[in-house]
């Protein structure tokens, strides 16, 4: 098995294949966001990719050349990391930018500025299912040992870009501010049409439904998977070994379920409400 490295800051520990000290203490304390900088952020496996392809979609109004022609990490670049770096610095404005940073360590410019930034979040349940078969193709984190374990470390807040709870919680307090938008990977399935124009509403745009209707045709799950420009078909397998997987995995909602034992739910349960206390927010997956 592979060695793999994580770099520490600010008490999360990032992959060092992509980060370093540098590139995150860079973005932290002198990164200058824009007041026309969009910036998708999202704790990991909760709809980043495809939240990316949305973005540009809707920049483009619904027509697909771009998002077939140049990679997502080109489109909207991951800011924090060594690479994506370089390219946010290079990007003429209007940027769409991509992380996954929790609150206490995205750029301190950002305060000041009116900035966008649109939150993604997911069944926490899914996202640790998702999170644990892309571990096992994806070279730069560790290899879940069982998922028994995996799921142990993710309610400890031990993986990789920190705590879930942490996340959630340090975003939302921004959730009544005018430059903050959060939506459900829930509400992305249940109803993609209407997710967008909610999303250009935020940003400004104004599609014609013929245009919403082909960011929706050109970002679902189906036409993501054929477009090598999304797909991570074109990662390097020292990255991304496409014999364990597929990064676009299945893309559905409620997949816990065939992983979860009764006892594990219980467990989730038990510490999902004890940390979400306080929150005033009900998602989707709360109600049931
Ligand atoms: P699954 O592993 O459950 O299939 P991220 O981009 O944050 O890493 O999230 C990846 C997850 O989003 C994967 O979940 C992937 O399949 C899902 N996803 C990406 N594009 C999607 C789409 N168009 N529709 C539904 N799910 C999508």
């Amino acid at each position: 098995m592979m060695q793999v490295h994580y770099v520490m800051y600010e008490g999360i520990k990032f992959p060092s294949a992509y980060n370093s000290e540098h590139s995150l203490s860079f973005t932290h304390n002198e990164f200058q966001v824009r007041d026309d900088d969009i910036f998708n952020v999202t704790y990991p496996k909760s709809g980043t990719v495809w939240m990316t392809e949305i973005l540009s979609l809707i920049r483009s109004r619904g027509c697909p050349g771009w998002n077939r022609t140049v990679l997502n990490s080109d489109r909207v670049p991951w800011f924090s990391t060594r690479l994506g770096l370089e390219s946010a610095l290079s990007y003429l404005p209007p940027r769409l930018l991509t992380c996954h940073l929790p609150r206490h360590i995205f750029p301190k410019s950002f305060s000041s500025s009116s900035a966008k930034v649109i939150y993604t979040l997911r069944d926490p349940r899914d996202v640790v299912v998702s999170s644990y078969y892309f571990s096992k193709m994806c070279n730069s984190y560790e290899d879940p040992t069982s998922f028994e374990q995996f799921l142990r470390d993710f309610l400890n807040g031990e993986l990789p870009h920190g705590s879930w709870f942490e996340h959630v919680r340090g975003w939302m307090e921004m959730k009544d501010k005018e430059n903050f938008f959060f939506i459900t990977y829930e509400e992305l399935k249940q109803d993609l049409h209407s997710s967008v124009r909610r999303l250009c509403r935020f940003l400004g745009q104004d599609l014609d439904d013929d245009a919403i209707s082909s960011v929706v045709q050109n970002a679902s799950f189906m036409s993501m998977r054929e477009n090598p420009m999304c797909n991570s078909i074109l990662l390097p397998t020292d990255i991304m070994d496409q014999t364990k997987g597929q990064f676009l995995r299945k893309g559905i909602c409620g997949d816990w379920e065939n992983h979860f034992t009764v006892a594990q739910s219980e467990t989730f349960d038990r510490i999902y409400w004890e940390r979400m206390q306080g929150l005033n927010v009900t998602f989707p997956w709360d109600q049931h």
